[in-house]
């Protein structure tokens, strides 16, 4: 029934911003007739790609997969006419921005933000995608041409908090893998670009540990600690009083890191979280036993 109810409303939304878009692209037809007549106003330079929308259900897929919710600020780049950020904000209670470099558009987007009654929450702005605060994003969403996203790569790595989700539709960074992947059949989407699929890639900003590090097991070892970190993948080494140690098993997730240290037969199991120049957390000590851990960079 519910399932029922939802494919009606993807429908009826489908139906209904097909015939918006329409509106846009006549207003868009009709701000470049203006433009011929006049001084020859510049197209917006597009360079992550042409405006093609994202279907409905894969912008929900999107949403889903990036878990969000009434506390998360969304931030599209290159937001099109702004489906994203208008579905985060009206169905799911998020607040968020996109930034496009077409004018059109983004007042497309605040007049449809403004006609749903969430302009508080939901607001476009006509800016280049280099040039947006990633500051207070806990989502970031992307459609955007595969050489835009490795152009982007550094600044998302850089500037999003770490666990802030990355979700981009077909597209990825390359070498900064996804930490998850679903595809979607989606047959509208043949007729765009020839695959009646959708790839829909997640990312969880990692903190940034690469370095060395003093950790201390409260009442045990002090170890000395390297990590090396390629996006959220790690390794290191350990020393425990100037003697060699073996690190293995390093996950990062956002913030959350795990680590087991072995030493001759002591085997030391790490969980915590990194946060700047700290880390802390509970260490598994085997039989039964726990101590708190805490790191700090050096
Ligand atoms: C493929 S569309 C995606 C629209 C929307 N995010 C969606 O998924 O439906 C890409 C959008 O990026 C915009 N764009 C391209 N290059 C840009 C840039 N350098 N800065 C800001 N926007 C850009 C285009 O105008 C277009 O609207």
């Amino acid at each position: 029934m519910n399932r029922l109810k939802t494919s009606a409303g993807l429908l009826a939304c489908a139906l209904v911003r097909a015939r918006r878009l329409l509106q846009v692209t006549a207003c868009t037809l009709a701000l470049g007739v203006a433009a011929q007549g006049a001084a020859q106003e510049k197209e917006p330079e597009r360079t992550g790609g042409p405006y093609v929308p994202t279907p409905q259900i894969v912008v929900e897929s999107m949403l889903r997969m990036a878990n969000v919710g009434p506390k998360d600020f969304v931030v599209d780049l290159g937001s099109g006419d702004g489906v994203i950020v208008l579905t985060a904000a009206s169905q799911l209670k998020a607040a968020g921005y996109g930034v496009d470099i077409d004018p059109a558009l983004v007042k497309y987007s605040n007049g449809e933000a403004a006609r749903l009654g969430i302009a508080d929450r939901a607001s476009f702005h006509v800016q280049d995608v280099f040039k947006a605060d990633l500051s207070r994003a806990s989502v970031i969403t992307l459609y955007l041409l595969p050489s835009m996203m490795i152009n982007l790569r550094p600044k998302i790595f850089l500037e999003a908090k770490p666990g802030t989700r990355v979700v981009s539709h077909d597209y990825t960074f390359d070498d900064w893998h996804p930490d998850d992947q679903i595809v979607l059949d989606v047959p509208e989407k043949e007729k765009i670009n020839g695959v009646p699929r959708a790839t829909i890639n997640l990312w969880i900003v990692p903190a940034k540990v690469q370095g060395k590090w003093q950790v201390q097991i409260e009442g045990f070892e002090r170890y000395e600690v390297a990590l090396r970190q390629k996006y959220q993948m790690v390794s290191g080494s350990a020393e425990a009083a100037g003697k060699g140690a073996k690190l293995t098993y390093a996950t990062l997730r956002g913030e959350d890191i795990r680590f087991t240290v072995m030493d001759g037969a002591v085997r030391r199991n790490f969980k915590g979280t990194a946060s700047g120049e700290a880390m802390q957390g509970m260490v598994d000590l085997g039989g039964g036993k726990t101590a708190r851990w805490t790191a700090k960079r050096v």
